[in-house]
């Protein structure tokens, strides 16, 4: 199933999250609007909304509640992409030029801010505790995770399971929230709430690892972000820890250096390293181990077109290209 076709299940759905979404953004501030809706409107293939959208109606959900709580995870991703693009220094995102590159870092920050409190906002009008306490604490662990990875860089000594701490956090936390959200909504049974955190949880996880490779490999037309963001950044992940693990006397230094010092200067000699070296392959066999997990998560769950769509979600989490 391509990435359309599972788009296809929720159709309607994903148009009135949209709706929900432009409505939401509004704010009598004129740069906030201008900003917000620079983002949000930039595209972003709107993966988490989707999830929410699958695991609710997978459960049985036939409300409108989990429109709102899909805005609401767009809302904090885009909150967490425009502080991201701010502390990486990145320039491009969704194929233009990022928020901060276009209205400075300081506005960048203080939008995502404000999109962080309009989620909360909206939390509030769904009135669901349990909701409320997996958003506050998916939210919370983002932004622990981001630090963490800021201890983490320029440090080639990090391990691979500091790396793995990072991306659970910064990463599949908020798809772990997603699709768990869907079954509190729906007040699916324990197993089944149980079993879409997992798959979330490994989804997420099969994502980030799949976007550390394509920060070496992808296409960047097609990603719509410049390749060696993490890099330039001394982004010590999978690709890179691998390759130190198994490189001779000279490819080490040279790894080890490009941590210490960040820059692009030596990227592509770098790439080719990482690469001859197992360290793409490595984390993309991790990334799918990870979405085979996600996939055998969704076993308490009755067969529906919505589980097949979960399923086929795990799958593009790994092909994609973007
Ligand atoms: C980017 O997420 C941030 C990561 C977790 C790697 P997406 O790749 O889902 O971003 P958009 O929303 O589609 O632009
Ligand atoms: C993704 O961070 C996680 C968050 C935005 C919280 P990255 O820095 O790895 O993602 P990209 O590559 O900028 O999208
Ligand atoms: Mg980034
Ligand atoms: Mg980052």
């Amino acid at each position: 199933m391509t990435i359309e076709k599972i788009r296809g299940l929720v159709t309607a759905d994903l148009a009135a999250v949209d709706r929900v979404v432009k409505e939401r953004l509004r704010s009598p501030v004129a740069l906030v609007d201008q900003v917000a809706s620079y983002i949000i409107h930039s595209g972003g293939k709107r993966l988490r909304p989707l999830l929410v959208l699958l695991a609710a109606r997978a459960c049985g959900h036939d409300g409108a509640r989990h429109v709102e709580a899909a805005a609401i995870i767009e809302f904090i991703h885009t909150a967490t992409l425009l502080h991201d693009d701010v502390v990486d220094g990145s320039s491009m995102r969704r194929g233009q030029e990022t928020a901060n590159e276009v209205f400075g870092n300081a506005t960048s920050v203080l939008v995502g801010d404000f999109l962080y409190s309009r989620a909360f906002q909206m939390m509030v009008t769904l009135d669901r505790m349990p909701i409320m306490n997996i958003l506050a604490d998916a939210t919370n662990a983002i932004a622990e995770g981001e630090v963490l990875q800021l201890m983490t860089a320029h440090d080639p000594t990090t391990t691979e399971e500091r790396y793995f701490d990072v991306i659970h956090r910064k990463t599949a936390r908020l798809f772990e929230a997603g699709a768990q959200i869907g079954a509190v909504l729906s007040d699916a049974p324990p197993q089944v709430e149980r079993a879409l955190a997992h798959y979330g949880r490994h989804i997420g996880t099969a994502f980030q690892l799949v976007d550390d490779t394509l920060d070496y490999e992808a296409d960047e037309a097609a990603l719509g972000k410049h390749l060696g963001d993490d890099l330039a950044e001394g982004k010590p992940t999978l690709p890179l820890i691998h390759a130190l693990q198994h490189g001779n006397e000279h490819q080490r230094s040279l790894i080890r250096d490009a941590i210490e010092h960040g820059g692009l200067d030596r990227l592509d000699e770098i790439t080719r390293a990482v690469a001859s070296l197992g360290g793409l392959a490595y984390t993309a066999r991790r990334a799918l181990s990870e979405a085979e997990q996600a996939l055998a998560a969704l076993s308490p769950l009755p067969d529906s077109e919505f589980k097949e769509g979960l399923s086929e979600l795990a799958k593009f989490a790994v092909a994609r290209k973007n």
